[in-house]
């Protein structure tokens, strides 16, 4: 099986992105397996801090390790959105194949410093595992909202400026870069998420160097997807709508069988949601459709 490094530079080429999703719990890992599997595509789990706290760090890793094994299948995971060393270090030691360090919200110079020591630490430890930054603060909920996150870059000034992306990354040796480039996380309620600005992904896929990710998925339009990964975008991350489905198979579970108490019946509807919703995804991520 070809590595993760090698699957993403394999997307990069073929302008297709991997999707990543991330989990707090078995139905969901689950639903999101079967949905790769049935489209016969790589992915990624994501695992936030929080995430990583209801499933527990060791666990995740344990258990997208197993299915790699017992399948002989490209399925990887991630330590999404950490924002410490020390939470980088028990994700590198638990087995994770990739970590995001987040430090978006810090200047530039604070962003450079503190992603300098993580690089530092993982490739003395594990050479392997990749290393993802954020550069540009986009927000940080994976829920419904009902305004721009305070702080989140939404004028073109404010996105992640192409010059400063090709310092950082010679800078801190990163191997993955997360842009500001109009994606929020999180989704409003009734109406899609703002463009993005697909310029600024081409500029940036040009100095910067690294295969690109682009965060808060959730909402955003088809055709921007399609023309971010056209653009440069090697993976997208996906969260807020798997929760949404996750609920919605929960409330049609409980609605239908209001006697039932045994937790997989209930969970198998959240299951099958969340391999809907992750199915059509992946498809358009992969030109599939
Ligand atoms: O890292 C997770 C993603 O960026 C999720 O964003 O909840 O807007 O899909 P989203
Ligand atoms: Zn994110």
């Amino acid at each position: 099986m070809k590595t993760l490094r090698e699957y993403i530079e394999d997307a990069r080429k073929r302008k297709v992105a991997i999707g990543h999703f991330n989990i707090s719990d078995l139905a969901g890992l689950g639903g999101i397996f079967e949905a790769a599997r049935e489209l016969e595509l790589p992915v990624i789990i994501g695992v936030s801090e929080g995430e990583r706290e209801a499933v527990g760090t060791k666990n995740a890793a344990d258990l997208v390790r197993n299915l790699r094994e017992q399948y002989d299948y490209p399925i990887f995971i991630n330590a999404d959105h950490t924002h410490s060393l020390e939470k980088i270090k028990e994700a590198v030691e638990a087995g994770f194949d990739a970590v995001l360090f987040d430090a978006g919200k810090l200047s530039l110079e604070e962003n450079i410093e503190k992603t300098k020591e993580v690089v530092a630490w993982v490739r003395a430890t594990r050479p392997e595992v990749l290393i993802e930054a954020e550069l540009g603060y986009i927000g940080s909920s994976s829920t419904i909202m009902t305004e721009v996150p305070e702080g989140a870059a939404v004028n073109k000034e404010e996105l992640t400026d192409p010059e400063v992306a090709a310092r950082f990354v010679r800078e801190t040796g990163v191997d993955l870069l997360a842009p500001a480039v109009g994606n929020l996380h999180g989704m409003f309620k009734n109406a899609p998420n703002p463009d993005l600005d697909i310029d600024r992904i081409a500029a940036l896929r040009d100095t910067a160097e690294v295969p690109m990710v682009l965060h808060g998925g959730s909402g955003i339009k088809n055709g921007d997807f399609i023309a971010a990964i056209q653009n440069g975008i090697s993976i997208v991350h996906i969260n807020t709508e798997i929760r949404l489905a996750w609920r919605k198979g929960m409330e049609r579970a409980l609605a239908e069988k209001p006697e039932e108490v045994t937790p997989y019946k209930l969970l198998l509807d959240s299951k099958d949601e969340v391999r809907r919703v992750v199915a059509e995804r992946m498809r358009l991520f992969n030109g599939m459709e």
